[in-house]
């Protein structure tokens, strides 16, 4: 009968027992989850996420709001390379780099170096240097210099860029026809010289399938490094993937390198598709970010993953793929779309489902609202069977001044705005209105409302719900 009682004791205490630790485990989730920005989500794994910018495109506005806050990393996109730094022999210029590297510092986001060798966006006179000798005193003195400019600042530098043909074989460019193979090891000894703290990637695109010639070449390469010396610490994956393309065994390339003793990052995602972007496409690439984050999160050595971008207007992609884009993780209005939120999911080691995204209709309603610095009151003040007057009343709930402004939001049930709407500058497309601010209303203090808010008439029918979210300089807003 003892026995029994106390068999009886012991099963309620271990069911006690299991339901605390689903309750624990269930919390951790939501804490993990509760991350409002990538660099949050990333840090809660050592993970650095970083975004490449453009010191011409930095300014007041949504895409520098973005990159500011929700990203604690920079690689520069162009502004490091030897085209700007050192357009003719010996007459160096970092000034549009030094601008990038204070933007980076004063919101405390690590560096990426990008990129002292490569065959594009090289000086043309370079390419003119027809001995070994002059060549490679060029090359070191190109490294030296810019090595020791950021010295202290940067954290990885990309030394050598894309070396690699497709099948294998070394990249007929002026590096490898005139000094030949040794080229790589000898920029690498010279940037450690220069700077030996800063740590040292050889950086390329299409390395992610390890069965692909190329990803075998270059792990021969580093392998080769790693046994002799060479100082090389770490491999870039760029990944700028195709929709539904990220290889399977990606994680497992990943893997494989970081074996050698290497750090591996993912340097220049993005994911590109056909335009205008289906939702089924769009669906897939919240998948496909998702994967990504997995597979960095799952190897111990990769501690970044860097976006190539913002958003669709500072992408290279539409530039240089006709008929492609829509491969970062904001759209062509800096609205986050589902790729931002399965991505942030991912890196914070929750497992969502995306939800299928309308065709290109952003989504401001997958921002996180946690952190957000302002707040909305859309107040219908009137309306009638056919129209309907509002005001949007806009508040600064953040601690410093908003100095111009972009306010974002869908109308839920096929509203259209009328002419002449007052208080700001307004465009709608498709059911997102945008309203910028006019010059006598630019500023918001700091825990103050707009004295003059924007308004409008519009138009309804059948339902005439107020939108759900609306976005402030790219930012989620608490709706009131
Ligand atoms: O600044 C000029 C502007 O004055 C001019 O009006 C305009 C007209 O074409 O061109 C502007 O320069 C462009 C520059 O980006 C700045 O936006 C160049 O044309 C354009 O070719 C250049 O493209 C860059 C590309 O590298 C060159 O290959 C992209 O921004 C940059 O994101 C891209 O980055 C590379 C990585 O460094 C290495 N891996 C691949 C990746 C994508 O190509």
């Amino acid at each position: 009968m003892f026995r029994h009682f106390g068999r009886k004791k012991l099963f309620a205490m271990l069911l006690a027992l299991l339901l605390l630790s689903l309750c624990m485990s269930t919390m951790l989730l939501r804490s993990a989850s509760a991350a409002s920005t990538l660099a949050q989500a990333g840090a809660q794994s050592g993970r650095t996420i970083g975004v490449a910018v453009e010191a011409n495109l930095l300014g007041n506005n949504p895409y520098t709001t973005i990159a500011q806050t929700q990203f604690d990393g920079v690689t520069p996109g162009n502004e490091m390379k030897w085209q700007t730094t050192e357009p003719s022999q010996g007459t160096f210029n970092f000034g549009p780099a030094d601008t990038i590297v204070s933007f980076a510092q004063s919101h405390s986001m690590k560096i990426r170096g990008h990129t002292l060798v490569w065959h594009s966006q090289l000086a043309g006179w370079v390419n003119n240097i027809t001995t070994s000798s002059a060549l490679l005193s060029a090359m070191n003195n190109h490294i030296t210099t810019e090595v020791t400019h950021f010295k202290g600042s940067i954290w990885y530098w990309d030394v050598v860029n894309e070396a690699f043909n497709e099948d294998g074989t070394r990249r007929s460019d002026v590096f490898q026809n005139v000094i030949g193979n040794s080229y790589i090891e000898d920029a690498f000894q010279t940037a450690h010289a220069a700077d030996p703290n800063a740590k040292l990637c050889y950086n390329d695109f299409n390395l992610e399938d390890m069965n692909s010639a190329k990803s075998q070449a270059v792990f021969a390469m580093v392998s080769d490094f790693k046994n002799r010396g060479v100082p090389i610490d770490c491999v870039g994956f760029q990944s700028h993937f195709i929709v539904g393309q990220v290889p399977a065994d990606f994680q497992a390339t990943l893997q494989k390198f970081a074996n050698l003793g290497l750090d591996v990052q993912i340097t220049e995602l993005d994911d590109r598709m056909p335009t205008p972007a289906s939702s089924a496409n769009l669906n897939q690439q919240a998948v496909d970010y998702a994967t990504v984050a997995k597979d960095c999160l799952a190897v111990s050595r990769c501690n970044d993953i860097t976006i190539w971008g913002v958003g669709e207007p500072d992408s290279w992609v539409p530039g240089t793929f006709s008929g492609q884009g829509q491969a970062l993780l904001y759209d062509q209005n800096y609205q986050p779309k589902s790729a931002y939120t399965s991505f942030l999911n991912a890196l914070a080691g929750t497992t969502v489902t995306p939800t299928p995204t309308p065709t290109n209709t952003p989504t401001p309603t997958s921002t996180p609202t946690s952190g957000s610095s302002c707040s909305v009151h859309y107040v219908i003040s009137n309306q009638w069977n056919t129209g309907f007057t509002t005001t949007v009343n806009i508040t600064n709930t953040g601690s410093t001044a908003i100095n111009g402004w972009t306010l974002v939001f869908n109308f839920p049930n096929g509203q259209t705005l009328q002419q002449s709407p007052w208080n700001g500058s307004f465009t709608q497309s498709g059911s997102t209105v945008t309203i910028t601010n006019l010059s006598y209303n630019a500023t918001l203090p700091p825990g103050g409302s707009l004295s003059s808010p924007p308004g409008f008439n519009a138009n309804w029918s059948g339902t005439n719900s107020p939108p759900s979210a609306f976005t402030l300089n790219g930012s989620a807003c608490t709706v009131i």
